[in-house]
Parts: C-alpha cells; structure tokens; sequence
C-alpha cells in the first residue's frame, strides 16, 4: 500500500491555550435532526413525501425541537412536503424547521417561498470553501467564494426581512468542508456573513461548522471548533452548531469533543445515517450523556421503535454492534464478563441502590426498553452464564460441581456447533442429560413405609433390562431406601456425595427440583436431577437419574 500518495488535508489550527481538554459535558446541546435532508439524500430509495411526513412525526414523538427537512429548490418532493408539513399544520409550536439553500439566487427565492406562513423556521445557507473545493469544484479565488457567501445572505436577508418576523425565521450559515478550510479564512467568511445577518439577542445566528469530510482526529476537530469560538465577532449571539460525518468513524467523538470546545448544538441523524459513512449518530451522542447521569433532553425510553422507524424509512439495517441499539449490545460471550454482570446485578439488587454500575454494561438495558437477555452461550462463556440461563430463565439453581461439569458439556456442545447456543438448546443439553433420566432404569410408582423404629422401607416398581420387578430397600430416608435398593440390583458400590432441592420457581406449575450426585468405588461422581411436583419423588428421580448416567457410562 503507497502511503505516500497521501497528505494531511486540515490546515494546522493557530491555537494557543486551548481549553477544551479540560472540560465536561454538563448539559445536552440544542439537537438538530438531519435525517429528513443530510439522511435522506445518502439514501438508495429517498422517502416518499408520506414517508417524511411519519418520520418528521416521530422526530417530533422522541423530542427534537430543531428539524431540517429538506432542501425546497432541489425538488418537487422536497417542497411539496415543505408544503404539506405547513399546510396541514403538522409543525408543533414549539418546533423549528430547517431548509437548506445554496448561496445562488434563485434557489434561495425558492427557498424561502416555500416558507410562506411557517410559524418557526431557519433558513440554512452554505457554500463550501475549502482548499480544494475552491481549487477543483469552484475554480474561485478565496475572495470570490467570500462574495457568494455575502452575496447568498444579502438575497436571504432581502427577502426575509420584509415578508417575516424575527421570530418566526432565523439564519444559519455553514462554510461547508469547514474542516478543510484554513481557519483564519473560515473565520473571515463566516465573519463577513455575520456582518448581514446581524446577530443580536432577539435573533441570534447558527454557525454550523461541518466536519463534512472527517480528515482528523477529533482533537483536532475540537481546536478548530475552539478557534471559531474564539475569532468569530459577536459571539454572545452566535448559536456554534458541529455537524460531523463519520468517515474515520469518529463523527459522535468529533462531536463531542466540539461541545467540549464550545458547541451549543449537535445536528446528526439516528443512529448516524447520511452519506458514505454517515452523520454523528445522535441516539449515541445522547445515550452517552445520558449514562454519565445529564438528561440528554430526547426521549429514548423506546429504542425499538425508533429501530423499527429507522430501518422502515431508511431501508437500511442496524448493526449488531451498534452502540447501544445493536441487537448485541447487552450479550456478553464471554463467561468473566456474564458472571460479573451477575455478580454486579446481584449486590445492587441486595443494597437497594438507586444508581447504576456494572462492570460491563453501561446502561441499564431496561432504560431504553431493552432486557439483559438472551445471554447467548459460546465455548468462550463459563458457568456465570450458563448459572444465569438456567436460574434466571428456567428456575434451576444447580449445585456448583454440577454446574462446572454442565457447563463444560455446554462448551463443547457450543465447540461442535460451532455457535452460539440459544436459551432453549441450553435447557434442553440439561434436560436430556440429568433430569428424569428414563433409561435403563425407569420407575413407574413407589411405596414408602415407615418402621417402629424410625427406619424406611421403599418398595420400587421399575422396568430393568426389559422386564418389571419390584426393588425393595430400607434406610433412614426414602433416598436412602432407595439407593440401598439399587445397589442390591445392580450389585454396585456407589455412595450418596451431595443432595440438594429447591422449589423450581420460573415453573408454571409449583413442581421441585433436586439434585443428587453418586460417587462410586473408584470416586467417579455422577450427578442426576430429579422434578416433579412432589419434592419427596423429585429426590427418587434425581438418584435414579445419577445411577442411569453411571450405568450408561459403565
Ligand atoms: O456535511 C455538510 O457539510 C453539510 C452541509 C450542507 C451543512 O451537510
Ligand atoms: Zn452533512
């Protein structure tokens, strides 16, 4: 790979004393939404003017207050929906539209017809004035793509300030390409817009600063941010919005680190939609203040729904490993990880707490209408997931050697499947390994007596080898009874090593279950599970169950 036909495409930030490095996010940031423009242009089959209309509701549904919905002059679709969306008075009060326009005439008088009788509106200009796009795509000289810039917010300015009110129009500018603009000319473009829009505290201006092309690190996003903030005149009025796209995968990282550099506003799409390789996504953004405790101001109590929203308009998929969306997001593989998120679980519920902590989930899956669960089992997982699977979803607390032994058969099932094992495969291993076993021995009712003198007599009818027969025994216990029973039938020397029941609680219907492992002469232990309603024949059947494995082992 030839490295060396690639050069830095930023220009160094003259920045001294930055100070964003040393500062927190304490608050959300005004939210734009650009899934309906930025989002919707990057798609293969735009949306319908129906389709934005259901999705501009559902923008509204999970709390945006700012909205771009399209660029009027680029289309019949885009104004038609512009239209409908004023017409039928679908834009609550207290929400904001946002249009796009380039800086040429007559598609900003376009523009802003298309506007006639909105209540709140922000007209949105750019033109791009980057190195290269006034090289290559404009053939301008800086100055000249200053004037355009000028020249687009006097027509703007002409046009709106006789027809509409401040309130109901406000004015944003971006240099597209910021990112690769020389800051000093960015400064003095935006500047020079400024000076038409006239910022004041009853209509203060957007300055959008679009990362239109990541080429950087975010920091260096952040410098460049922090150097606007520091060099745009009238600063008090300006409202500084980011709008990173995410070509180094870095777009919600730019973006926060611009809100460290003085940001007051974050325009993106769900879940980072747009084009190449999107927008900042800013489900993520959100849910990310959200688990450091600030109210990130959008309701996203519901994240299926806006999947399902999301991938109905868009027609495009979510990853799996989509930060907190993903349909992995809350499975851990490995059985460390499910066992201290078990553990963590654990001792929260057990003090009560109030606040969250977990050593391998950020948020509470519940939050956001997600449940931990399915834990999905590979050979990687240990006993804390397969312990979790089995209490948490079927009722089964087992003995810790037996889970050790399950949980190594759970593994290599997992090794020669060569997948994950679902939850009901994971029953089932357990079920057809320990539990009732039918084979060979098979009992099909028992009698228990109890003597004068506190002995107990079983008598057992089985089906052995083919053949019924009763087994008699007697012991200080049914299970003791029994066992002494079958080692008479078999001739075998096994002993009892561990005995342990519990009513099975995720159950239907209230049925028991008991465990019991045998260890024969030469220490080999065999464990065997028993369930049934009645807790007394549970016992018999986990003892039958232990002696079957070992006869089918013999
Ligand atoms: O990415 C970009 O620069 C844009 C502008 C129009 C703001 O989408
Ligand atoms: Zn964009």
């Amino acid at each position: 790979m030839n490295h060396k036909k690639y050069v830095k495409m930023y220009h160094p930030v003259p920045l001294t004393n930055r100070e964003w490095p040393t500062k927190e996010i304490t608050h959300a940031p005004i939210w734009c939404s650009v899934d309906l423009r930025d989002g919707n242009q990057a798609l293969y089959s735009p949306m319908t003017i129906d389709e934005k209309l259901e999705f501009f509701a559902f923008l509204v549904k999970l709390g945006f207050k700012e909205i771009e919905v399209g660029f009027p002059a680029a289309s019949a679709t885009e104004y038609d929906f512009i239209r409908r969306l004023i017409d039928e008075d679908r834009i609550p009060d207290d929400v904001t539209i946002q249009v796009l326009t380039q800086a040429r005439e007559h598609i900003i008088k376009k523009t802003v017809e298309s506007l006639k009788g909105v209540k709140h509106a922000i007209i949105h200009l750019y033109n791009s004035t980057s190195t290269l796009q006034r090289k290559v795509v404009f053939k301008k000289s800086k100055e000249e793509i200053k004037q355009l810039a000028v020249d687009g917010a006097k027509l703007i300015r002409d046009l709106v300030d006789p027809n509409f009110t401040p309130e109901q129009i406000r004015y944003e500018y971006s240099p597209e390409s910021f990112t690769c603009t020389e800051p000093e000319y960015a400064a003095e473009v935006t500047n020079a817009v400024l000076d038409v829009f006239e910022p004041s505290p009853d209509r203060k201006v957007i300055v959008n600063l679009p990362s239109t092309i990541e080429v950087a690190t975010a920091n260096v996003y952040a410098d460049q941010i922090e150097y606007m903030c520091k060099h745009l005149n009238n600063r008090e009025n300006l409202i500084i919005s980011v709008h990173a796209h995410n070509d180094r995968g870095t777009g919600v990282a730019s973006s926060e680190l611009a809100l460290l550099a003085g940001a007051d506003r974050v325009e993106g799409t769900l879940f980072g939609n747009g084009e190449r390789t999107g927008n900042t996504d800013l489900i993520t953004v959100a849910l990310n203040m959200f688990a450091q405790g600030i109210d990130p101001q959008l309701d996203i109590s519901n994240i299926d729904e806006a999947i399902s929203v999301f991938e109905k308009y868009n027609k495009l998929p979510i990853h799996p490993r989509h930060p907190y969306a993903g349909e992995m997001a809350y499975v851990a593989f490995s059985g460390s990880h499910q066992d201290a998120i078990k553990k963590s679980f654990d001792v929260f519920e057990q003090e009560g707490s109030k606040t969250w902590a977990n050593p391998y989930l950020t948020i509470d899956p519940k939050d956001i209408g997600r449940k931990y669960e399915p834990i999905l089992i590979n050979s990687q997982s240990g006993k804390g997931g397969v312990s979790y699977i089995m209490e948490a979803k079927y009722g089964y607390t087992l003995p810790k050697s037996m889970l050790v032994e399950f949980s190594d058969l759970i593994n290599k099932l997992s090794d020669e499947k060569q997948t994950v094992l679902t939850n009901h495969e994971i029953h089932v291993a357990f079920k057809d390994t320990y539990v009732n076993v039918p084979e060979p021995i098979k009992m099909k009712f028992y009698r228990i007596q109890h003597t004068e003198d506190n002995a107990t007599i079983i008598s057992a009818t089985i089906e052995y080898n083919g053949s019924v027969k009763t087994i008699t025994g007697e012991g200080n216990g049914p299970i003791d009874a029994l066992c002494n029973a079958l080692r008479n039938l078999l001739s075998a020397e096994f002993e009892i090593s561990a005995y342990h029941e519990h009513a099975l609680t995720r159950s239907s219907t209230s049925k028991a279950a008991a465990y019991i492992s045998i260890t024969d002469c030469c220490g080999k232990v065999y464990w065997g599970s028993g369930v049934d309603v009645n807790i007394s024949t549970a016992s018999l059947y986990a003892l039958i169950s232990a002696v079957n494995r070992k006869l089918m082992t013999d």
